[in-house]
């Protein structure tokens, strides 16, 4: 038997591994913040979130501060300062509710491909660290998929506690669990020291043309 049968063997596995994912689930019923955060019933609506919640790694959960937690982002978060957290990491444009929720939207259309999560204070139900995953699918290495990860933020009062990490370590958790074969980011030299202690390395060179 030639390398074909082998290849075709390797391309079905990844298709029924796929097909096999529990996080194939993208009809999760939606959350409610108050059994997401302290128990308090803060805000009655359903949350809908961009992914599954059960995405969220349980040792990340476990490692964060009590007062906060991590979940996929929701439609309404807008208005918890997700633009704000974000405006930490460069140049924002708010674009308005409605356009905000549009987008997030276009991107929960495409499921298994967007990841985006926040941190939350439980208590003030502000957002205060984001982060996101893009999952790219190719036609090399058997169809495999690479993960991306990007807009990483921490609010500045927050800066310093670890949400950095935990934020990389869920990202690198989804991306995994996606079938990932790496994960991959861009950064400023002043951020390297920070990704090596996440576990990353320095590997080639980031080209960039603006429009
Ligand atoms: N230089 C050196 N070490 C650093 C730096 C840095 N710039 N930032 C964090 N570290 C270290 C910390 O001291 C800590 O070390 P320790 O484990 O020995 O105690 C470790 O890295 C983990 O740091 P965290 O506490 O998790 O970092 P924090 O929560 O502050 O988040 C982040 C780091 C995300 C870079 C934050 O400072 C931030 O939001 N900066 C502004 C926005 C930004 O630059 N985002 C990254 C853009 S790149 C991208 O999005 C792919």
């Amino acid at each position: 038997e030639g390398r074909g049968g082998e290849a075709e063997r390797c391309f079905e596995r990844h298709l029924s591994s796929l097909v096999d994912s529990p996080h194939l689930d993208v009809g999760t019923p939606p959350t409610t913040v108050s059994n997401m955060s302290s128990g308090q019933q803060s805000y009655s609506a359903p949350l809908e979130l961009a992914f599954p919640e059960d995405l969220i790694s349980p040792e990340v959960l476990k490692a964060l501060p009590s007062e906060l937690t991590m979940r996929p982002l929701a439609s309404d978060d807008y208005k918890r300062g997700h633009l704000d957290v974000l405006s930490v990491l460069t140049v924002v444009n708010d674009p308005g509710a409605a356009a905000w929720t549009s987008q997030f939207h276009a991107m929960r259309a495409m499921p298994r491909t967007y990841f985006s999560l926040v941190i939350v204070d439980k208590k003030s139900d502000r957002i205060v660290g984001v982060g996101s995953l893009f999952v790219e699918r190719k036609f090399l290495r058997g169809l495999g998929s690479v993960g991306h990860i990007e807009d990483i933020a921490v609010d500045k009062s927050q800066q310093g506690k670890k949400l950095g990490q935990r934020i990389i370590q869920a990202l690198t958790y989804i991306s995994e669990n996606s079938g990932c074969y790496k994960t991959i980011l861009n950064c400023s030299d002043s951020n390297v020291p920070f990704y090596e202690k996440c576990g990353f390395a320095r590997k080639e060179n980031e080209m960039a043309k603006y429009a």
